[in-house]
């Protein structure tokens, strides 16, 4: 399968085809700030991979982390930083694939949603890589599933983005030997697309 291209994302925010965008940040990063799964205690340090339009990464910003938003997308990043600017937030959004970016140190967390989806499935062994790499032993992935396939469409299986995060796929890609799921069964976060997302806090062992 063909990785998309920054070009394929740009023409997507410049004719405003960007029906993932909440215009907000998510409300499940909200809870987590609300209810401390979020805490600086844990580590200051937090990437946001894919992060489009940087609502998220001003978001975390507010909370007083150390956000670091990557994206290839220069109109997302001019977006993310202008936002960030107006704001008067110091976070920081660099242009960069998420495929080969290397932090100059581990982060203590990544918040993860929809950059996954984004990415076509022949890349996300490489992408989970470059997550278990990123983030320091003890450290947290804190991601949104985001689930494509409605009951009867195998079609939506196979077109995206975004594609399906099947959640037995998540745990082979996210494997044991390199993290630790939480017990019980994942939020449905519903998303104003019409799909929804799992939510899941992951633990880099
Ligand atoms: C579906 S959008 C999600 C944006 C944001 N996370 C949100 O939920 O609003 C996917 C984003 O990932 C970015 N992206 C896709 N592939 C990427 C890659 N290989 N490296 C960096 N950014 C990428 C796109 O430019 C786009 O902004």
């Amino acid at each position: 399968m063909t990785q998309l291209s920054p070009n394929f994302w740009q023409e997507k925010f410049e004719t405003q085809q960007t029906g993932w965008d909440r215009g907000q940040a998510s409300p499940q990063l909200m809870r987590w700030l609300a209810d401390d799964v979020f805490n600086p205690r844990n580590g200051q340090r937090i990437a946001v991979p894919g992060c489009g339009k940087g609502w998220e990464v001003a978001a975390l910003s507010e909370a007083g982390f150390e956000v670091t938003g990557l994206d290839y997308t220069p109109a997302a990043v001019a977006e993310a930083q202008k936002r960030l600017r107006e704001a008067g937030l110091q976070a920081q959004v660099i242009q960069a694939d998420v495929l080969t970016y290397e932090p100059a140190q581990p982060f203590d967390a990544v918040y993860e949603q929809t950059c996954l989806c984004a990415l076509t499935p022949d890349a996300w062994i490489a992408y989970s890589q470059q997550l278990a790499r990123w983030i320091r032993s003890g450290g947290r992935l804190y991601v949104m599933f985001m689930q494509v396939s409605r009951p009867g469409s195998q079609q939506e299986l196979v077109e995206g983005p975004p594609f399906h995060c099947d959640i037995n796929a998540m745990h082979a890609l996210f494997d044991q030997r390199q993290w630790r799921w939480p017990k019980g069964p994942l939020t449905q976060v519903p998303h104003k697309n019409g799909l929804f997302e799992l939510a899941c806090v992951l633990e880099r062992i």
